[in-house]
C-alpha cells in the first residue's frame, strides 16, 4: 500500500473530498444528507475507518455495511453506478498513483456490487417459471 500512495493521511483526503463531492452531487447529495443530517462528522470518522481496516487489514471497522444501507430512503440501484463514477473522478484528480487509484475501484466495485446484490436482488426474479411465462 505505502508503496502505492495509500497511506492513513491518503484516506482522509479521499474521503473528505468524495463526501463534499457527494454532497453536491444532485441525485447522491439528498439521499445522503437526509439519512446524515447531522451525524457527517461520525460517518465521516466511520469512513475512514473502513478505508483503512480495508487497506491495511487493521481491524479499524467493525461495521455492518449491509445493515446500515437499509432503511435509506430513496436508495436505488441505479445510485451505485453514478457513486462509482463520482468515486473515479475523485481518484482521478487526487490519487497518488494510478495504482492507487486502480485497487480503490476494484475495492469500491466489489463492495458496490456485493451491496447492490444484498439490497436489491430478488431471487424470484431467476424463478425458471417466472422465465417461461
Ligand atoms: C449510491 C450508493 C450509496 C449510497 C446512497 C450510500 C449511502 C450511505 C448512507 C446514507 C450511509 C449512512 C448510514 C447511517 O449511518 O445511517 C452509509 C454508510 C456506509 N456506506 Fe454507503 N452508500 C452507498 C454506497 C456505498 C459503497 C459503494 C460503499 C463501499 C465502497 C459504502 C460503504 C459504506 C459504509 C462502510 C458505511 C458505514 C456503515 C456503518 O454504519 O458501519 N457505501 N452509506
Amino acid at each position: 500500500m505505502k508503496a502505492i500512495g495509500i497511506d492513513q493521511a491518503f484516506i482522509s483526503t479521499l474521503v473528505e473530498t468524495f463526501y463534499g463531492r457527494v454532497l453536491a452531487h444532485v441525485e447522491l447529495g439528498p439521499v445522503f444528507d437526509a439519512r446524515l443530517s447531522g451525524r457527517w462528522p461520525e460517518h465521516m470518522e466511520k469512513m475512514k475507518s473502513f478505508w483503512s481496516a480495508v487497506a491495511f487489514r487493521n481491524g479499524a471497522y467493525g461495521g455492518k455495511p449491509v445493515q446500515a444501507h437499509h432503511g435509506v430512503s430513496n436508495l436505488t440501484a441505479e445510485l451505485f453506478p453514478k457513486w462509482l463514477e463520482l468515486f473515479a473522478a475523485t481518484l482521478d484528480d487526487i490519487a497518488p498513483s494510478r495504482e492507487a487509484k486502480d485497487w480503490f475501484m476494484a475495492t469500491a466495485e466489489r463492495i458496490a456490487r456485493s451491496l447492490t446484490l444484498s439490497l436489491f436482488y430478488n431471487p424470484a426474479m431467476d424463478d425458471p417459471a417466472l422465465k417461461q411465462a
